[in-house]
């Protein structure tokens, strides 16, 4: 996150909200030094809605959140579809609709079967009918209100060769066009091979690694991630100035994000530690915060 003024970092996302864009990282409110974290809605506004669902992107969007943290998994039939577990039984009515079919795997489920589960009802009443997205309507959302993509590549040892078929989605939907590849699109996971081989197919793609690497190999990592993302508890000062220290393959510092943070003076102490950003199921709490 570069250093700026706090009045130019308001007038940033005055201009932003005006011009209805996302910027590559924009702040929320400014702290005196200029310096606010990106803030992601963490498998979309996810205390409000129904997590990685349509429903839980367009209420980020309302919150005017700009980033949005999404889980990528595949079905029988090869289909990428936006969903954290690696079965269907927490977050959809799957064993209702497929009695015997336990334990439910993703993977074991074609796109149709998937396309007549009910994401919503579990959340709450109000959110019945929704569905599991694939990731291809996702993106479709995301473009319609200019919103950037953090995702993730959920388990990638479930799903050989998913790192090219994402990008191919991907390319498909127009997001590895220079725009979305500069300002809009960020690849993670917590399987560093993954990463490596989504950095080959694709260079100029932005990558996260979801974990904490011991101070000894960051430069390794550096190789092929912009941004190293951990679990907020443990984090300290020393190791965030470590990952500020080296450059990614991109030539700019790395950053690093917190996740997963759902108060605000957890997340005002992780900025005040350097996190560049905040990695929430409260976006609404992280918005209305100053820092
Ligand atoms: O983006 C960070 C976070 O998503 C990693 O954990 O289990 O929520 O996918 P999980
Ligand atoms: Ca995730």
């Amino acid at each position: 996150m570069q250093r700026r003024t706090a009045g130019a970092a308001l007038a940033a996302v005055v201009a932003g909200s005006l011009l209805g864009c996302s910027a590559p990282f924009p702040p929320v409110h400014a702290a005196p030094d200029g310096r606010a974290p990106t803030v992601f809605a963490h498998r979309g506004a996810s205390r409000q809605a129904p997590e990685n669902t349509r429903a839980a992107v367009r209420r980020a969007h309302e919150l005017h959140i700009t980033w949005i943290e999404n889980d990528v998994q595949r079905t029988r039939d090869g289909a990428l579809v936006v969903i954290h577990d690696p079965t269907l039984a927490r977050t959809t009515d799957v064993e209702q609709v497929f009695p015997g079919r336990g334990p439910w795997r993703v993977g074991d489920f074609t796109l149709a079967e998937i396309r007549r589960l009910d994401a919503g009802s579990w959340f709450g009443s109000r959110f019945k009918g929704e569905r599991v997205p694939t990731l291809q309507q996702y993106l479709t959302l995301l473009d319609r209100d200019h919103q950037g993509l953090l995702l993730e590549l959920k388990q990638p040892e479930l799903y050989p060769g998913i790192e090219r078929q994402t990008l191919d989605v991907l390319d498909r939907a127009g997001w590895l066009d220079p725009a979305h590849v500069r300002d809009r699109l960020v690849v993670q996971s917590f399987d560093a091979a993954a990463l490596r081989t989504t950095h080959r197919l694709r260079p100029a793609v932005r990558i996260g690694f979801l974990g904490k690497p011991p101070v000894s190999r960051l430069k390794e990592y550096a190789s092929f991630t912009d941004m190293i993302n951990p679990d907020h508890r443990g984090l300290t000062r020393d190791y965030v100035v470590h990952v500020h220290r080296l450059k990614g393959p991109h030539g700019a510092p790395l950053r690093l994000n917190a996740w997963t943070v759902d108060d605000g003076p957890t997340a005002a102490r992780l900025v005040a530690l350097g996190a560049d950003g905040i990695i929430t199921d409260r976006p609404d709490v992280m918005r209305a915060r100053h820092w």
